[in-house]
């Protein structure tokens, strides 16, 4: 059986890296295709290396650019390689314009496509990544949702019939590197000595980094923290300050490069609180007990707002202090699985081949 997985962004490489491994120990064929999203080494060939993930079989070089123009390159790449390479399965995962593209170019090649982190819904239809869930989903042969709380959208969206839970594949990731883990903690990245007690935060989403007000407020609330806040900024955080003249190093506010996963990690871990507008890392900081405050107006991860452990905050008010509040001091639910998504999902597309 020939599984072939298509990638493009930042996200995606974490969450192709356990689902790479449960094939492989299974004695599948696993093709990778890279769309080419993210192609800076810092975005891209460092999480291939540092998660152990081969080289892609192919990159199909998309870059970047409008959202029709990237799509349409990698549709067109992913068409004649699918023809090619006749995979018995393509896996899709999370929300991209990467998603999106694979999702139809198999869909109209009617070859079976399966969806991993199916079911999640922002009810935003104004965020890029709102249309490709649904239209992923809704063209997906096998949906592979990683909470009940997916499985429920789903059936809500007549999907039930083809839908599995299988769990986070985010979990799998997480508990496979904190296992390599060294300690103790050496400093955020390879340029940052850092202190003991700070704040970490990311921002990257288009609805915080594309008006420049917006921006500017977001980055004026940081800077006014009582204690450092650090910020690995990712290149549209840097290209927007720099075309609209922000400063992202001010005041409190450090800002260094993009982090390697393990050391997101060990950062998370090691910071007093987590202010974010990514899924992702809201998600880790949940699970790794750190208090989150999403600078979003909705969240598609809604069990980690269980007892205030995240926080949105769309309206930044009182951002800082609301950061440094006490973690929430009940014991958590475990929502998003237990470290075997991976496993679960290769057993779902063999029973069904
Ligand atoms: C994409 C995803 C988003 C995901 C994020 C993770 C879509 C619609 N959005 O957003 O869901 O959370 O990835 O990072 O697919 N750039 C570089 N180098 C790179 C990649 C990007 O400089 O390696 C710059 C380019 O100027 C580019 C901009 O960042 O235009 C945005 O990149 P793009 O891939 O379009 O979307 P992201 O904001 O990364």
């Amino acid at each position: 059986m020939k599984i072939l997985s298509v990638v493009g962004a930042r996200p995606q490489f974490v969450k192709l890296a356990p689902v790479h491994r449960s094939i492989t120990k299974n004695g599948l064929h696993h093709l990778i295709v890279h769309t080419g999203q993210h192609y800076d080494d810092i975005m891209s060939k460092v999480f291939f290396d540092e998660l152990e993930i081969p080289l892609p079989d192919v990159n199909l070089g998309a870059g970047s650019g409008l959202h029709g123009e990237q799509t349409a390159r990698m549709l067109e790449g992913l068409e004649k390689y699918f023809i090619d390479s006749k995979p018995d399965w393509v896996l899709t995962y999370g929300d991209t314009n990467s998603t999106l593209a694979a999702a139809l170019a198999a869909s109209k090649l009617k070859i079976p496509m399966a969806h991993v982190e199916a079911g999640l819904r922002s009810f935003n239809k104004s965020m890029p990544e709102e249309i490709n869930r649904i239209i992923t989903d809704h063209c997906s042969d096998l949906l592979l949702a990683p909470t009940t709380t997916a499985m429920a959208q789903l059936s809500s969206e007549g999907l039930a019939e083809n839908s599995v839970l299988v769990g986070d594949v985010m979990v799998d990731s997480l508990l496979f590197v904190l296992k390599t883990l060294e300690s103790p903690f050496n400093g955020i990245g390879p340029e940052l000595k850092f202190p003991k007690d700070f704040i970490l935060a990311t921002i990257h989403r288009a609805e915080n980094t594309d008006s420049k007000e917006r921006l500017q407020s977001i980055v004026a609330a940081l800077s006014s923290s009582s204690i450092p806040v650090v910020i690995p900024a990712h290149p549209r955080l840097t290209n927007r300050c720099s075309s609209f003249g922000i400063e992202l190093t001010t005041g409190n506010l450090h800002s260094i490069n993009p982090l390697s996963y393990r050391n997101l990690i060990q950062t998370v871990q090691n910071a007093r609180s987590i202010i974010t507008d990514s899924g992702g890392l809201q998600k880790e900081a949940f699970l790794l007990d750190k208090p989150c405050t999403t600078i979003r107006g909705e969240t598609e991860w809604i069990e980690t707002l269980e007892d205030g452990w995240n926080i949105l905050l769309p309206d930044l008010d009182g951002l800082i202090d609301v950061a440094l509040r006490q973690a929430p001091s009940k014991e958590k639910s475990q929502p998003y699985g237990d470290g075997t998504a991976s496993e679960k999902i290769v057993n779902a597309l063999t029973s069904l081949n």
